[in-house]
């Protein structure tokens, strides 16, 4: 079954395989959100199968939670984690530095919140997430129901002076209605093409009122792990400045393969 994977899922498979071997005996994980994450989960599951090893997951959305309890994994909250060992989680964008915009799956709150409440952040994406500077993926804000449109013509107002290339700005929505995220908030995305200083973007963006959190993801990735449609994986860990490679080889027998639709 895994022969029939495109190879963008093959590289996010990899990516997240990969990543999992970083795990030990007894972590406390964060799981993150979106259809890399997702492979991670079968990844980490799978070594719980097989290895018998303990760890306990926070999830990042109400959809991971259930992914990892359906699966086996034990999945407690944050304020009973207190601190995390480690967390795994996609991107929509990374940049040199790992700077990241994240949010592509409405859930960059909870994942923020999960991933600076941890030692460790591993991103887990193929390679066309890479970019050299962010901006190409609409910034996610996610910004309170009331008021919404308020909020969103101040957020307006406040990138005339920011270093962007483009502003429009549009509320995400599922179907005829808002897209509510797991905070019971809505999203708007910042349509901004290049973002020259996305640090004091990060910055601003939070103190306009009605702005919960931004999809900008500042100093919070510690390591990339790039997957490729042929089973490369590429490591890159910013505080150590190592890069390397690697090659993660589909086993047929998987099983982590047979539970998919
Ligand atoms: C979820 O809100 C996002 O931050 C995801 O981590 C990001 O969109 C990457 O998703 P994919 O792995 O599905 O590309």
């Amino acid at each position: 079954m895994s022969a029939d994977l495109s190879p963008i899922d093959k590289a996010k498979f990899v990516a997240a395989k990969r990543a999992v071997d970083f795990v030990e005996d007894g972590m406390k994980l964060g799981l993150g959100t979106g259809s890399t994450a997702a492979w991670m989960v079968r990844c980490l599951a799978e070594r719980i199968r097989e290895e018998g090893i303990r760890v306990q997951g926070v999830p990042t959305s109400t959809r991971t939670a259930e992914l990892a309890r359906q699966l086996g994994i034990p999945v407690v909250s944050l304020d009973d984690a207190k601190w995390l060992d480690l967390t795994i989680d996609g991107a929509d964008e990374f940049d040199p530095g790992l700077n990241l915009i994240k949010g592509g799956g409405a859930a960059l709150l909870q994942e923020k919140i999960v991933a600076t409440a941890s030692d460790q952040m591993i991103v887990i994406a193929d390679a066309a997430k890479e970019v050299t500077q962010l901006g190409a993926f609409p910034l996610p804000v996610e910004v309170i129901p009331f008021g919404w449109q308020t909020t969103k013509a101040l957020i307006e107002e406040t990138l005339v002076s920011m270093d962007v290339m483009n502003r429009d700005c549009t509320l995400r929505m599922n179907g005829e209605a808002p897209l509510v995220t797991d905070e019971a908030n809505y999203i708007i995305d910042l349509h901004l093409k290049r973002i020259g200083n996305p640090r004091q973007l990060a910055m601003v963006l939070n103190q306009i009122p009605g702005v919960v959190e931004n999809g900008l993801f500042i100093d919070i990735c510690d390591i990339v792990v790039i997957g490729h449609g042929d089973g490369r994986v590429t490591v890159r860990d910013i505080n150590a400045g190592t890069v390397s490679d690697d090659r993660v080889e589909f086993a047929p027998t998987d099983n982590i393969f047979a539970d998919l639709d």
